[in-house]
């Protein structure tokens, strides 16, 4: 008999055994919508991601509240889910935010660079060397307060102002954030535009630099449908940090072509599927993500959303 609830297990061959899928929603995913969601309801959904078994959970940004007034309540929130058993990354932009971010026990920080001129005067008010200029204090104190630093790079692929982004473009700035003492780096594909091949470039490009494969998580929007044969091609290079949000929440405030996340339910049933162990409940999964859809008034844009909670 099959369970609908769950995808037939068909392992492939030179996939990891086990991923670790880094849970944006709470943070990318909340950023982008129109309606604020008040802090109880989103330290509800960082308790219930958690039960569903996500290990990683980014909670928040310590951003100016005026660029990102969604989150502006970050120091209200943070004390509320600070006890779980998870990690809760939050993304600094500055020394001012790592202060706050530190000031609160935060011990997963994140810096978030651009690989074009254009987003990163959109979305930190700096040329890209001013905008690493700044993460390069952040990095090291939060070093020297023993908390993990990811160092996040936008518009890895494509640009909405400037077009394809060369790689060497995109190389320069990890080996930076990687030299600055980053110990992971997140390759964003803001607007969602990357196809496999270009992933798989991108990465060996990066190898080839001197970053390891085991120091790089992917970030995929699905503005083209792309996220989910973008990751299963890293995967087949050996990545195995993968960024999702939960019901395909999210997007960039300062990207507007930049639509959804890759949804975390449609990664885990490829996951599952193929046989790789996420340590998520599925049908937990689901259910935060139909609770957190009626709080913002509109359905999951996510396809396993939608197919495990439609009812028969
Ligand atoms: P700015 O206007 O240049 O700030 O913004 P400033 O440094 O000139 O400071 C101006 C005032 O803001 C000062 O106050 C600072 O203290 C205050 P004053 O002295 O005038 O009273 N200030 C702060 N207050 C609270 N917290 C702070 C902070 N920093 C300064 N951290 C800034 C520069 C970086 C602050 C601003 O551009 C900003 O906050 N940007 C954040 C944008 C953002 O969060 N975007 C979304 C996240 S990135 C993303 O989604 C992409 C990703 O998902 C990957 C992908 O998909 O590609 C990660
Ligand atoms: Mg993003």
């Amino acid at each position: 008999m099959t369970d609908r609830h769950l995808p037939m297990v068909v392992p492939a061959q030179d996939l990891p055994a086990r991923v670790r899928i880094h849970e944006v929603g709470p943070r990318d995913g909340l950023q982008n919508e129109k309606r604020t969601v008040p802090v109880e309801v989103k330290a509800d959904f960082i308790r219930r991601l958690a039960e569903a078994g996500l290990t990683t959970v980014e909670a928040t940004s310590f951003v100016h509240p005026k660029w990102v007034p969604q989150l502006a309540d970050a120091e209200e929130l943070f004390p509320l889910v600070a006890d779980l058993p998870v990690e809760l990354p939050v993304l600094v932009p500055n020394e001012r935010g790592l202060d706050r971010a530190l000031a609160l026990g935060a011990r997963r920080i994140a810096v978030f660079a651009s690989a074009t001129e254009s987003f990163a005067k959109a979305n930190l008010n700096r040329t890209v060397d001013e905008a690493l200029g700044m993460f390069d204090p952040v990095v090291r104190r939060a070093k020297d307060r023993k908390a993990r630093v990811r160092g996040y790079v936008s518009m890895c692929f494509g640009d909405p102002w400037e077009g394809a982004v060369p790689i060497h473009q995109v190389v320069r700035v990890c080996k930076a954030l990687m030299d600055m003492g980053c110990d992971e780096l997140s390759l964003g594909d803001t607007i969602g535009v990357a196809t496999p091949g270009h992933v798989l470039e991108l990465l060996s490009e990066l190898n080839e630099e001197g970053v390891p494969t085991s120091a790089l998580g992917v970030h995929f929007h699905d503005t083209y449908g792309q996220a989910l044969a973008n990751t299963l091609a890293a995967l087949q290079h050996g990545v195995t940090t993968v960024d999702a949000s939960a019901g395909g929440l999210g997007g960039c405030p300062y990207a507007k072509s930049a639509t959804g996340n890759l949804a975390t339910e449609d990664l885990v049933w490829m996951l599952h599927g193929l046989g790789i162990d996420t340590g998520v409940d599925l049908d937990r999964l689901v259910a935060t993500s139909v609770w957190m859809a009626a709080h913002l008034d509109r359905p999951s844009p996510s396809r396993t959303v939608r197919a495990l909670s439609h009812k028969e």
